[in-house]
């Protein structure tokens, strides 16, 4: 029987979930923006174009990929000098809840730690434990060094009223337990 990752809901055969780089053109622009139709509330989604400036300005973008199909990624915005920003995770909401979500932030710092990169990001409540268990920042081999509470955070850019939590986080000397590749 295969290895299979699943924590809760089907699961999925390990050997079908992929992470890999997102090639950083308008294709794959169009894909992300049909994903997040499906994952975000009207106020949240993007155009491709904006999608694609993200995109374009670091090679550090991952797709999570199972039996081939792009269902998750985590999207990399050029940031000052040695640090990174996470600009979105999402997870197809079908395939939420099972692991996945781990999986690629995991993957995800993996890829920056190897150019030693400080990553930055604000979370929302979804996406908050993905970054603060210090277990799973460890196996990437990253620590949090600020969890700071934004009230109201995305009203100014998407007119809706939700916290989120900046949080930083920096490379540990020693390698990650994950690789930046997951196949
Ligand atoms: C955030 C997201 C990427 C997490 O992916 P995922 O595959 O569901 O995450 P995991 O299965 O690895 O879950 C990790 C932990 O996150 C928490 N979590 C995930 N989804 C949650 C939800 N809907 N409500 C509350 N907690 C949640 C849980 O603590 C979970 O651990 P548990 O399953 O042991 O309880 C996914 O939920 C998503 O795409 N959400 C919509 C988009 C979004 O909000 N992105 C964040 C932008 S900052």
């Amino acid at each position: 029987m295969h290895a299979s990752v699943k924590l809760k809901g089907t699961a999925l055969p390990a050997a079908a979930v992929e992470v890999r780089p997102l090639a950083r053109d308008m294709s794959t622009a169009r894909l992300l923006a049909q994903m997040q139709r499906r994952i975000y509330p009207k106020a949240m989604q993007e155009d491709a174009r904006a999608i694609l400036s993200v995109l374009a300005s670091t090679d550090l973008s991952r797709g999570l990929f199972a039996d081939g199909e792009l269902v998750g990624y985590a999207l990399f915005q050029r940031d000052g000098e040695g640090t990174i920003y996470l600009y979105d995770i999402a997870i197809l909401p079908h395939l939420q809840r099972r692991g996945l979500g781990t999986k690629l932030a995991q993957a995800a710092l993996a890829a920056a730690w190897r150019r030693r990169l400080k990553v930055r990001m604000h979370v929302r409540a979804t996406s908050y434990p993905l970054f603060v268990n210090r277990d799973k920042l460890r196996a990437a081999a990253y620590r949090l060094v600020r969890n700071k509470f934004v009230r109201d955070f995305y009203f100014k850019e998407f007119g809706i009223h939700e916290d989120a939590h900046e949080l930083v986080m920096k490379p540990l000397v020693r390698r990650p337990l994950i690789a930046a590749r997951v196949g």
